[in-house]
């Protein structure tokens, strides 16, 4: 079993593995929250690339509160790994999602962690047990999954074995939840984590719905926006179903509707990504996109975000109250 963890010691120092999309924002956060980053990329321009990323969100990071206007990010871009990881509390992977790679790169830092120091992986799917092979203390290794972009999406999902050391998930969360974000906890391991699996069975469908040409891919995109999906920022399916029972709760909403469901679930379908669906996916992505570029698109995303997590944040105190007095 790795070393014993103080769970209630503050994390100073994060290593931060692969500076592409999730790695730039993770150490964006964890800088915002005046910790010192080491960052190091197999890429020779990731100084640059973390220094326009941070440019580019900064403001956000400020509007929600997760950075302040003279934050001057500490971030140290590293050419050595053993040197990226030696004096660090806490290591953050987030190179390609590649097993092997992910292996690799584990034997070749372990040898320099600090007493103490977990790993950390954004693995979007990987199973744990899969990547502690070849690691000499297996329980130094966790899942920590985060949801694109991390400095924004709130989730990060966490899953650790029981040859961790007492105390790691405890540290783990209370890091990510001082930078804003919200943690679950896997009981058990299984592939894809719990978001991924649920994105998964939801895009299947919508898949489905496209190739089947049951309507255009604009507005089944828009039956998820403009609906459930904007439920689901507020509470989860159960809770809302239960809402949907009303007094009589999930029971009631289960007795009225179990027949329905049975026979929607039989009829769901089970496409696969193949070169002709993903043609027809392709075409009717460019009819919603329209003239947007990318980084408009970018930009739409993380504003209607931060409206969204803003205002979220200027109902909770009341909501708080109202169940305090109830
Ligand atoms: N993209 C997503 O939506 C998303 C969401 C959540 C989690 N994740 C997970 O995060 C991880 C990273 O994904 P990404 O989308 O940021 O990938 P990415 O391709 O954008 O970035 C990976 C970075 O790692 C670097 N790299 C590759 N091999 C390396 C090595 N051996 N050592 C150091 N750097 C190396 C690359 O140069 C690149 O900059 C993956 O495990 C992925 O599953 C991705």
């Amino acid at each position: 079993m790795s070393d014993h963890i103080n769970p209630d010691e503050d994390v100073k120092t994060v290593a931060v593995i692969g500076a592409g999309l999730i790695g730039c924002s993770w150490a964006a956060l964890f800088a915002a929250s005046d910790r010192t980053v080491h960052l190091y990329d197999s890429r020779a321009d990731a100084a640059q690339a973390m220094s326009a990323f941070w440019t580019s969100v900064k403001p956000t990071l400020i509007e929600l509160g997760l950075a302040r206007s003279e934050t001057v990010p500490d971030v140290r871009v590293f050419t050595s790994l053993a040197e990226t990881v030696a004096t660090a509390d806490f290591v953050q992977e987030c190179i390609p999602e590649r097993l092997e790679a992910k292996l690799e790169l584990y034997r070749a830092i372990e040898p320099n962690l600090k007493p103490g120091a977990i790993v950390a992986t954004s693995s979007s799917g990987l199973k744990l047990s899969d990547l502690q092979a070849g690691w000499r203390d297996p329980g130094r290794i966790i899942i920590a999954h985060p949801f694109n972009p991390p400095h924004l999406i709130p989730l990060v999902e966490l899953y650790a074995d029981e040859r961790a050391a007492p105390g790691v998930l405890k540290r783990a969360a209370a890091l990510y939840e001082s930078c804003g974000k919200v943690t679950i906890t896997l009981k058990r391991e299984v592939l894809a984590h719990v978001a991924n699996r649920l994105q998964a069975a939801l895009w299947r469908e919508a898949i489905h719905l496209v190739a089947e040409g049951v309507a255009s891919l604009k507005d089944i995109d828009t039956a998820i926006s403009a609906g459930p999906g904007l439920r689901w920022a507020v509470m989860g399916p159960h809770l809302l179903l239960n809402l949907g029972g009303g007094e009589g709760g999930l029971r009631a909403y289960c007795e009225q509707f179990h027949d329905s469901y049975h026979l929607w679930w039989d009829d769901l379908g089970k496409p696969l990504l193949t070169p002709d669906t993903v043609d027809k996916l392709v075409e009717g992505l460019r009819e919603e996109i329209g003239a947007r570029e990318y980084t408009a698109l970018r930009q739409e995303r993380d504003a209607k975000l931060v409206a969204i997590l803003r205002a979220l944040r200027d109902v909770e105190p009341a909501h708080r109250i109202e169940t305090a007095d109830a």
